[in-house]
């Protein structure tokens, strides 16, 4: 079959900085997907709108072409509205555990459909899965029917949303185009329009442990994928938040999840109940339910017994023992005086090299690996008192994870105790 471009020209295009037709980007995204166009005529071109951007025509366009790679789930028989949340992706970011169950308390279907960590950000499923017996994989009829009768799911998304996707996912992670804001919309809001969801709220992390280093392009991801989402008749938000420090008191898988349970439970860390409570209320008000209390849900209980539900659907063994590390090792202040430093990046390359995450897609993950906090920003430490405890089954990993805290930890004599940057720092709505 002869073929309606040559990949060259479109590349030269974008190369020299013209826009792209659509019928370029529909050809080419395909081609890519049929094995048409190469790997490396794709990475050439990925690097171009790397450098020379595309307007929001063509991310549209871009976009449009990738869902149409792949299969679209439609959940409009359901007798709930739905609502989903997604995050670019930071450092103890476990928001997803007690935010779907909370949610779906209110009569919202939560479908969740998540991934594994690559690099120093952690995964969903990874987290779950270090609970006994939990499964990730579910078909299309088991997602429907626990939506349909508990309300929440969080699950792996199947190999049929957005196939071409994934194959320039893995191809931008090799060749140093993540990092391009065209790139990271279309590839979120493809599978995120794909998976039918009727409104998302974006949690687009800003800070060291973030993809977005600063608050303007992450503002400018942000709005990108708000009128993605607008545009393809999804109620989509996003909220700015701070990822300068890890969230919460843990990073690391099980300590991930008992951090979890512990916030479902009524208590945990102050952060992650913010922003819990703060990206519960978007998605409830995005899916006609302003009037709900998820602050008050999240207290009483209520979030908790669907999470037990949610959790034992899926074959997870609620009450079972979380995995715990075989070793353990301290990080002690060196001096009197303020935290005025714990890096989120520093953290999450610890806990990643302590065997939290991993190198290659295939590698396994250990459970109960990961750093534990005690101190966060802000506070007063004295001289020898734990910072941190790192954990792992393999201890010849805790040198390499106390390389990456180097310059990560800092405590100031004459630091200002009880400073804390804001954790959300900014709305985006359709304008
Ligand atoms: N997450 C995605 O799914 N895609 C990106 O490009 C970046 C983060």
């Amino acid at each position: 079959m002869s073929e309606q471009f040559d990949a060259v020209d479109v590349i030269v295009a974008k190369r020299d900085g013209r826009r792209l037709a659509d019928e370029q980007i529909d050809w080419v995204v395909d081609a890519y997907t049929r094995g048409v166009v190469a790997d490396e005529q794709m990475s050439a071109l990925a690097m171009a709108i790397l450098l020379n951007g595309m307007d929001r025509a063509e991310i549209a366009r871009w976009t449009a072409a990738m869902i149409a790679s792949g299969e679209r789930l439609d959940f409009s028989g359901l007798s709930r509205p739905t609502a989903d949340k997604h995050s670019t992706g930071g450092v103890g970011d476990k928001i997803t555990l007690p935010l779907a169950p909370l949610v779906a308390v209110f009569g919202v279907a939560v479908p969740q459909l998540s991934g594994r960590g690559l690099g120093h950000t952690g995964g969903t499923l990874d987290k779950l899965e270090s609970i006994p017996g939990w499964r990730a994989a579910l078909s299309n009829d088991e997602m429907m029917r626990q939506l349909e009768d508990v309300g929440a799911v969080i699950c792996a998304a199947g190999s049929g949303l957005a196939p071409a996707d994934r194959k320039l996912y893995a191809l931008r992670d090799v060749t140093g185009t993540v990092e391009a804001i065209p790139l990271i919309a279309s590839s979120i809001m493809s599978k995120k329009i794909a998976e039918g969801t009727g409104s998302l709220v974006l949690d687009v992390k800003v800070g060291s442990g973030a993809f977005m280093k600063d608050a303007e392009r992450a503002g400018e991801l942000a709005r990108t994928m708000v009128e993605l989402g607008t545009d393809a008749g999804v109620r989509t938000v996003a909220l700015l938040t701070d990822m300068s420090t890890p969230l919460g008191l843990t990073a690391g898988n099980a300590l991930e999840v008992r951090e979890s349970v512990e916030v479902l439970a009524g208590g945990g860390p102050q952060d992650v109940v913010e922003l819990t409570v703060a990206l519960a209320r978007e998605m409830l008000d995005a899916a006609g339910r302003p009037d709900a209390d998820p602050a008050a849900a999240l207290a009483d209980g209520r979030a908790m017994d669907v999470w037990r539900r949610m959790i034992a659907a899926q074959g997870g063994d609620v009450d079972a023992p979380l995995p715990v590390a075989r070793e353990q090792e301290q990080v002690l202040a060196e001096a009197d005086g303020v935290l005025t430093t714990l890096d989120a990046y520093a953290v999450g390359v610890a806990a990643w090299r302590l065997g939290a995450g991993r190198a290659r897609k295939e590698d396994p993950v250990q459970a109960g690996a990961g750093v534990e906090i005690h101190a966060r920003p802000g506070d007063t430490v004295r001289a020898g008192q734990p910072v941190l405890t790192l954990h792992t089954d393999t201890p010849e990993r805790f040198g390499r994870a106390r390389e990456a805290l180097a310059g990560g930890v800092v405590v100031d004599p004459q630091g200002t105790p009880g400073r804390r940057a804001p954790l959300v720092l900014d709305r985006v709505a359709a304008g």
